[in-house]
């Protein structure tokens, strides 16, 4: 008899082979039971119970060579299939090819109130304010301090301010804690040393020395032909040109990246925030994925994004259902993590670009819908 495919398996079946693919030596049943409300009430404030979502696993995610299961906590129907089989049609031509950069991170200190010699004073104590901040840490780095002075571009009239910026390698976290506790523990001497006044003190979700680069290439004959891969090309062109679809084919990569990002417990609004940012950075909103034929005739996509997650402290280190997540994703490191969303975003894009070029997204992706809610 043939294999069974993962979505024909009963939850027995599915949670058994995800411990025979990952070795995972825990109990997975128990790691998925809802957060104890205790727990939740440790988390936030005013708690009243927990919101659960379903958390699922994509299949056929071949990355850097390396096949792996996804987890995916997502509330919407055919987003978990669809990346499965966007993956599965990149196994074809080698998966998905992930490169991430470094892990630097930047605490910003607003100074107000300052002369002309305040920069040269902060530059010439860079030393002093990097031990200070670093005395506060050690899990993460501060390695190096930069100013920018700035003009307030708002109606307010504010004037000049000096921003003194923190530029701190957070490894393995995503390192927001870090940095606040670091941006404030150098403020006083801030302060002191330029005679002006801080304002905030806080880390920049606009994480663009942690980018991500994804790429695949996904067999025509399998998206349905060249006609397909042209009208998915028609596609790509209304994202990046047009802001209204830019960010409707935005929030589709968006259901990849932060459905891993929710089972893996990061923190997603930042990933969000920075995603978008990212996505205007010539000025302009437009799609954060890029498409082009190859010389095949194949279809070959690219992401670039900022990406700051972490695989140590905060939530990954509370919540079980997150811990698992990890645990199945097998990552070793923060980049590891970044990587499999990139691919999530990627592979999610092409799902939903390739539906909305070929048979429309009601007729694919709602026909599940309906089968699964009709009682
Ligand atoms: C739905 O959650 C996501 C899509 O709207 C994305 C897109 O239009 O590209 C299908």
């Amino acid at each position: 008899m043939a294999e069974k495919k993962f979505y024909e398996m009963s939850r027995g079946e599915r949670l058994n082979y995800v411990k025979k693919a990952t070795e995972i030596s825990d109990d997975i049943e128990a790691m998925l039971k809802p957060l104890a409300f205790d727990d939740a009430n440790r988390m936030v404030e005013n708690a009243i119970g927990v919101m659960s979502i379903p958390m699922g696993i994509a299949t056929n995610f071949v990355i850097n060579g390396r096949e792996l299961l996804v987890p995916m906590a997502i509330e919407e129907p055919s987003v978990i299939a669809a990346a499965s089989k966007a993956a599965k049609i990149a196994k074809i031509n080698g998966g998905f090819t992930v490169e991430a950069g470094g892990s630097l991170m930047i605490g910003q200190v607003q100074t107000v109130g300052v002369d002309k010699t305040a920069s040269d004073k902060i530059l010439k104590s860079k030393k002093q304010l990097l031990a200070i901040a670093n005395a506060k840490s050690r899990s993460v780095v501060a390695t190096d301090l930069q100013v920018r002075q700035l003009r307030d571009a708002s109606p307010n009239n504010m004037g000049d301010m000096l921003l003194v910026e923190l530029v701190i390698d957070t490894k393995d976290a995503m390192g927001a804690n870090a940095i606040n506790t670091m941006c404030e523990a150098i403020a006083p001497q801030v302060a002191e040393i330029t005679g002006g006044e801080v304002v905030l003190k806080i880390l920049s979700n606009y994480a663009t020395r942690r980018m991500v680069k994804c790429r695949a290439v996904f067999d025509k004959g399998e998206l349905g032909g060249s006609e397909i891969v042209e009208r998915i090309l028609y596609a790509y062109a209304l994202a990046y040109s047009d802001v209204y679809r830019a960010v409707t084919h935005n929030k589709g990569v968006m259901n990849g990246i932060d459905a891993v990002a929710l089972a893996t417990g990061q923190d997603f609004r930042a990933i969000e925030a920075g995603a978008h940012a990212y996505s205007a950075r010539d000025g302009t909103y437009r799609s954060l994925t890029k498409w082009h034929r190859t010389r095949e005739g194949d279809l070959a996509g690219e992401i670039e994004l900022p990406l700051a997650v972490g695989i140590v402290g905060g939530i990954t280190a509370m919540h079980p259902a997150a811990k698992l997540a990890l645990q199945i994703l097998g990552v070793k490191s923060a980049k590891d993590l970044a990587m499999v969303m990139a691919a999530a975003g990627l592979a999610q894009n092409l799902a939903a670009i390739r539906a909305l070029s070929a048979e429309g997204i009601q007729e694919g992706h709602m026909r599940l819908h309906k089968r699964k809610f009709r009682k």
